[in-house]
């Protein structure tokens, strides 16, 4: 599996920052990271590059995703993503915290090790711990021929091509590409799911490049809210289940390049300490993209709401009318399967994040303190 960075790829094209041009590259990331995985008639995985045999796969009874930053965040959708297709136990954890804690790990454990560069140092440790401890580590990585990808025994590379900006946006999205390229193969693998149930995601995973095409072209409605959320010092993101990951994740986005203070809460929980930070005025973004869980999601908005609080809401196409009661904006993202959403509700907050900073006057590319890779302890 070979992939070749043309130095010409790594220039802006036309964009004021690479983070622009990276957020706009994700359908061609999505696209890349799926092409030759997914069989002609689109009822099947193929992933030759995983030395893993399917009878190992079989083998396997529980899951520890350690990763850094962004790719954590990753790694917590990607919980949501084994757990359902697969049913095996999944912990996540942070990297620099997982070889400290003495991690339960057996060999029929599978430790996940997720990094856009493959050579952030804490990553590339617990990697090591975790192959001492007698695990199988599967590496989901950007760079070939990174150290990560040298030393883990299994590799999947996102083709996301590479990424400058320091705040990650294409490599997190396409780490999600593979979480579900890699729970279907392992779904099928142990017939955890059948070939239609795997099918029907894979149609809609294929429809994902031209959704967020969609997204991106409404970039001036976010350009709107993110400059009234320049305004404030602090906010708050908030979602149930897979919309907290992600909330997770448009809050460190924002934090890296605006440096505006934000906090990403589980929705049922702000009331059980964070509500006394709303105040008359504050933002809070709301995913609702999960439709379980809608009519919870509207009543912590309904909290926030009675304190003052100013709420962003990003929910799925058709309940523009609706949720307008509820909520003072509103950014709507296609229709897709509940597990898939994160790969499109990441994108208005990605570029909230990104015109929020460039509002700011802020170096977009290059935050202050922050660094692409850290490759020390
Ligand atoms: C640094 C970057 C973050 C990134 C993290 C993990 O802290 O500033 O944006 O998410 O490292 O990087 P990795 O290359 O391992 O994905």
């Amino acid at each position: 599996f070979r992939v070749d960075w043309d130095l010409m790829t790594a220039e802006k094209a036309g964009f004021d920052h690479f983070m622009l041009k990276e957020i706009h590259d994700q359908p061609k990331a999505y696209r890349d990271t799926m092409l030759g995985r997914i069989s002609d008639d689109g009822r099947s995985v193929d992933l030759p590059e995983l030395n893993i045999t399917p009878e190992q796969l079989k083998g396997i009874n529980r899951v520890h995703i350690v990763a850094c930053g962004t790719a954590l965040h990753a790694g917590l959708v990607g919980k949501s993503v084994i757990e359902s297709l697969v049913r095996i136990p999944v912990e996540t954890d942070v990297a620099s915290e997982y070889r400290y804690r003495s991690p339960i790990i057996t060999k029929d454990t599978l430790v996940i090790v997720v990094s856009q560069s493959g050579e952030t140092a804490d990553t590339l440790a617990a990697l090591r711990e975790a192959q001492r401890c007698g695990a199988r580590v599967l590496a989901i990585t950007n760079v070939v021929g990174s150290s990560v990808a040298r030393e883990a025994d299994d590799v999947i590379i996102t083709l996301a091509g590479p990424e400058i900006a320091v705040a990650s946006t294409k490599a997190y999205s396409s780490q999600l590409i593979a979480f579900y390229l890699f729970g279907l193969y392992w779904a099928r693998t142990i017939g955890a799911q059948d070939e239609a149930t795997v099918a029907h995601i894979l149609a809609a995973m294929q429809a994902l490049p031209e959704q967020v095409e969609r997204i991106l072209s409404q970039s001036d409605t976010i350009k709107e809210v993110a400059e009234s959320i320049s305004h404030h010092s602090s906010l708050f993101f908030i979602g149930r289940g897979i919309d907290y990951a992600v909330a997770m994740e448009g809050s460190l986005k924002l934090k890296e390049i605006s440096y505006i203070h934000s906090e990403a809460y589980a929705a049922g929980e702000l009331k059980h300490g964070t509500l006394a930070l709303i105040e008359e005025g504050t933002p809070v973004i709301a995913l609702l993209t999960q439709e379980d869980l809608y009519e919870k999601m509207l009543s912590n908005i309904k909290e926030t709401k009675a304190r003052g609080a100013h709420v962003l809401g990003i929910m799925n196409e058709g309940h523009e009318e609706e949720i307008a009661k509820s909520v003072d904006r509103q950014f709507a993202i296609p229709r897709t399967l509940p597990l898939l959403t994160p790969a499109l509700s990441v994108i208005p907050l990605q570029l909230i994040s990104y015109y929020a900073s460039l509002a700011l006057g802020h170096d977009v590319d290059k935050p202050r303190n922050l660094a692409k890779s850290v490759t020390v302890e």
